[in-house]
């Protein structure tokens, strides 16, 4: 067995070997490690053009949007295009009564009409280097697990400082890679001028709501589109009407050209999360225990609110985007744990690992996958813990809301001031949105649930104490819910500093402290605990996995997980089986969202123009070969959440499509990438500039655009 061969190497062999599938999601500034696959799978351009720090290449015309979605620059003028799902708060915020853009849609109809926002900032990429030497120095066995990270950070600050100081809006970050076997450090541009160009309404934008969500058939418009603005040096500046259109190194063109089953795709993006090298105990728990548990408690809670929101159209607006945050990752779950287990991925992880500790005996490995069980055992009581505090306590909109209320209250030596208008802000967003009935009613569930299924010996005393004094969760209820002034709108305009007392003695802030004491004296500081010495041994385990793949040529490839750094993801147009008997195609039409209309359900109501120019078949140059236009398709592209918003490029590095989403039979890709059944769904850039033309009429955009085909 050779275990002569160092980590960079085994990084390099790792690589270069072709994938199997199209799993995998590759560092842009290695991407000359892929390119020969990629090519091979029919990309036609080089890995410069992909990636370079001389000239400029696709990298620039790619951002991070907000805090976790993607974006692409189409034009020389800094016209920014992402999915509506991702603008959905800032085309909510400048919606109102009278002009309900998200209703209705928003189209700018010149540059002077677009909505400046809050808040929003873009970053590009400038670059990525790999400073693993520079972060490790000083990391040996000398020094204990406390100060190797210590060391690790004041390292990172360091060099986090030199690389900001040289220029104008510039950030950064050190990011680990492989369980910090790497360190790759991250520079990025942010721009903070970024304004609403277009959206269009709801009905198209969000067709199919949270039912269609995670599924294909699919027939959701999800984009909006944005433009970039900087100073007069093309640098970054806050907002200011004197700002000027950004001029982008790199603008993707769009292809129109149509999209088939098997042409090369593929996605540039920053993709937030994923877990492909855990050991199999991780994956029994997330599979086994954690998703059942969580969607158990997600189904109570949207039973709920479903049955408040289908008796009033009051509540159904205000808790529509609240129960689209809790199902969609409810959805989620939902096929990730029938992925993994239609997949058996604890059964392969498990023997696996048994290969793996048969080849590891007598080296610095050995031992090493039984002492990952062991603490992964250690840890879950704890784990499970925490997130059923984060789906039951922390569920309760009264008790965030009071518990952000008294943080507009600070003491500094002996005073107290109070923010009031802070706090008047966050009273009238709360109470906008807020029914207490439903959160009474998921306050009893979850609390009923939480006694249910939390271990005896983690039972919080301030839970017993409540029962003990109530009698029962019912009562308990009752009396917050009868008596919190917090339930009162006036309560805030009535409150100084002087009341401080009354905010932090409120039974709902003794609801919300009690818990909070409990999880972060008795729960959190295991977890953290065991997490620190479960990182170090992945970070040996996945060094292990490397050499062993390396010494029994699997031709496993290794990429490092998602952590929301610029990532390409290539493949192909593709169908898939998701259950016997049944074969879905990889494109869907305007004719599927004409089968779906419904005027009677909301999400499927469309608006009236789009009948009428199906009805009249008034399609401009956008419709497919079967005459028809083409809406969405499917390809078996690794993504996650983050990529939503990424461009899809074809062969030619021309922009085919927008990604938002995935098909819940393959969510588990987050663990374990099945080619068989993961699929990533994009909408095709087809039906967004026939949306654009016919149903925004703003065809001025299209004189920016650059179009081939
Ligand atoms: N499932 C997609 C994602 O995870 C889209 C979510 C937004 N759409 C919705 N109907 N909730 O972000
Ligand atoms: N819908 C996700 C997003 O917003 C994408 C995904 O999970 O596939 O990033």
């Amino acid at each position: 067995m050779t275990r002569k061969i160092t980590l960079a190497v085994a990084l390099i062999i790792a690589t270069v070997t072709t994938s199997r599938a199209d799993e995998g999601m590759w560092l842009p500034s290695l991407i000359g490690s892929r390119i020969a696959d990629m090519q091979e799978k029919g990309f036609k351009l080089d890995a410069e053009d992909i990636y370079s720090i001389n000239q400029a290449s696709l990298k620039d015309a790619v951002v991070l949007f907000g805090g976790g979605c993607t974006g692409e620059i189409v034009s020389e003028a800094g016209l920014l295009l992402t999915n509506h799902h991702c603008g959905y708060r800032q085309i909510q915020s400048h919606s109102s009564v009278e002009h309900d853009y998200l209703r209705d849609g928003f189209w700018a109809m010149n540059r002077s009409e677009e909505l400046p926002n809050k808040g929003l900032t873009v970053k590009f990429l400038e670059r990525m280097e790999d400073v693993t030497g520079i972060i490790l120095k000083g990391c040996d066995e000398s020094r204990n697990e406390d100060e190797r990270t210590k060391l690790i950070d004041e390292n990172s600050k360091k060099i986090i400082e030199q690389a900001t100081a040289e220029g104008n809006g510039l950030r950064a970050s050190v990011e680990a890679l492989y369980y910090g076997n790497q360190y790759y450090l991250f520079i990025y541009r942010e721009y903070s001028d970024i304004r609403l160009v277009g959206a269009p309404p709801s009905s198209i934008g969000k067709f199919g709501g949270d039912t269609d969500n995670w599924m294909w058939p699919r027939h959701t418009g999800d984009f909006s589109i944005f433009r970039i603005y900087a100073d007069k040096d093309n640098n970054p500046a806050p907002y200011s009407p004197d700002n000027v259109p950004y001029r982008p190194k790199k603008f993707f063109k769009i292809s129109t050209g149509g999209v088939h089953e098997g042409d090369f795709t593929f996605i540039y993006g920053f993709p937030g999360s994923t877990q492909e090298y855990i050991h199999s105990e991780a994956v029994r728990y997330i599979g086994e225990v954690s998703d059942p548990q969580k969607i158990k408690l997600r189904t109570i809670r949207l039973g709920i609110l479903k049955k408040h929101m289908d008796s009033s159209q009051k509540i159904r607006i205000q808790y529509s985007s609240k129960y689209a945050s809790i199902s969609n990752a409810w959805k989620k779950w939902q096929g990730e744990e029938l992925g993994l287990r239609r997949n058996r991925i604890v059964a392969k992880k498990a023997q696996y690992e048994k290969k793996f500790a048969q080849w590891a005996e007598g080296s610095s490995y050995s031992g090493l996958c039984d002492s990952l069980a062991s603490l992964y055992k250690t840890i879950e009581p704890y784990r499970f813990a925490g997130e059923l505090y984060n789906e039951t306590a922390r569920t309760v909109e009264l008790a965030s809301y009071a518990s952000r209320i008294s943080r507009c209250f600070s003491k500094k030596d002996g005073n107290v001031t109070f923010d009031k208008d802070a706090a008047g802000e966050i009273a009238s967003a709360f109470f906008k949105d807020y029914c207490p009935d439903i959160d009474k009613e998921c306050f009893i569930a979850m609390m009923e649930e939480f006694a249910e299924s939390i271990p005896e010996d983690f039972m919080p005393e301030y839970y017993k104490r409540m029962i003990l004094k109530y009698g029962s969760v019912a009562a308990w209820a009752d009396e917050i819910f009868s008596t919190s002034a917090f339930l009162d709108e006036n309560f805030i305009a009535s409150l100084s500093e002087c009341d401080i007392e009354k905010a932090e003695d409120d039974i709902i802030m003794d609801f919300y402290n009690g818990f909070l004491k409990w999880y972060s004296k008795e729960i959190r500081p295991s977890v953290e605990r065991i997490n620190a010495r479960i990182f170090d041994l992945n970070k040996e385990y996945m060094k292990g996995q490397m050499e062993y793949s390396e010494a029994v040529s699997d031709g496993r490839a290794f990429y490092p997980d998602a952590n929301l750094t610029l990532r390409v993801a290539y493949g192909h147009v593709k169908g898939y089986s998701p259950a016997d008997g049944i074969y879905y195609v990889t494109s869907s039409t305007i004719k599927g969202i004409i089968q779906k209309d419904d005027p009677n359900i909301f999400d499927y109501n469309i608006p009236q123009s789009l009948r009428d120019i199906y009805a009249s078949k008034d399609y401009g140059k956008w419709a497919g070969e079967s005459g028809e236009i083409p809406v969405c398709f499917l390809a078996d592209n690794h993504t996650t959440g983050g990529n939503s918003g990424s461009p899809v490029i074809n062969c030619n590095g021309d922009l085919i499509g927008i990604n938002f989403d995935r098909v819940w039979e393959g969510t588990m890709s987050d663990i374990a990438f099945d080619p068989e059944r993961c699929r990533n769904i994009s909408l095709d850039v087809r039906y967004l500039l026939f949306t654009i033309e016919k149903i925004g009429n703003a065809s001025w955009l299209f004189d920016e655009m650059v179009f081939v085909d």
